[in-house]
């Protein structure tokens, strides 16, 4: 390998499709010899699970809620992300920190300062080389998401007001950090957007490669 692994994390609302390309980026690394973990927030580790679990079927204060991803997150950057990335394993995350900023400071209006002070608490400067962004209308979401099998989780039945929300906040992180984020329109073709990963996963490699 000519490069260092990098750590690339995938965001959006529910439903919007990041499951297939996150597989099929994770399939053109290993056709190139890298090796790659795919992982997901919230979980990722044995502790992460179960506190997924909780997350996901139980009301709680968003205080609460926000402490757990955070908890959830300590585990899974110490225990698994960066071995892996240590270990020349590239990392592509189903979710990360941006969706705390977009779910809980977008969404429900927790303040964006303590989550940013929970984040140098919990990971230091490590943050993600990159972040794909996927981009779509509440309304389409919900469409998605009513079309496929299994029941809603307890933020899959929140608002559409709600879904619009955590989608400026994603995109206002989007326009604030464009060096880390690509943001592409996931109503576009499964296979447009995996070109557009590519091509720009590869120019990430090589600014990362002219970084070091
Ligand atoms: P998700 O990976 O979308 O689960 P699934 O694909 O099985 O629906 O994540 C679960 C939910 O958790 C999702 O609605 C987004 C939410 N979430 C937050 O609210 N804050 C966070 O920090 C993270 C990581 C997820």
């Amino acid at each position: 390998m000519t490069h260092s692994p990098l750590f690339i994390t995938f965001e959006g609302i529910d439903g919007a499709g990041k499951s297939t390309q996150i597989e099929r980026l994770a399939k053109r690394l290993e056709e190139q010899g890298e090796s790659v973990l795919v992982t997901r927030e919230p979980g990722g580790t044995p502790v992460g699970e179960k506190i997924r679990g909780l997350l996901l079927a139980d009301d709680m204060t968003p205080k609460t809620e926000t402490l757990l991803f955070f908890a959830a997150r300590a585990e899974h950057a110490e225990t698994k992300i960066l071995p892996a990335l240590a270990s020349d394993t590239w990392v592509l995350s189903d979710r990360f920190t941006d969706a705390t900023y977009a779910y809980q400071v977008g969404g429900k209006g927790f303040s964006g300062s303590e989550v940013e002070a929970l984040e140098t608490w919990t990971l230091g400067a490590f943050r993600p080389d990159g972040t794909v962004l996927f981009d779509l209308s509440p309304e389409a979401a919900a469409a998605r998401r009513a079309a496929r099998s299994g029941g809603d989780d307890r933020f899959e039945r929140e608002s559409a007001e709600f879904f619009a929300r955590v989608r400026e906040a994603y995109l206002d992180r989007a326009q604030r950090n464009p060096e880390r984020f690509l943001i592409v329109n996931a109503e576009s073709s499964a296979d447009e957007i995996e070109r557009e990963i590519a091509e720009w996963v590869k120019s990430l490699v090589r600014r990362k490669g002219e970084e070091a």
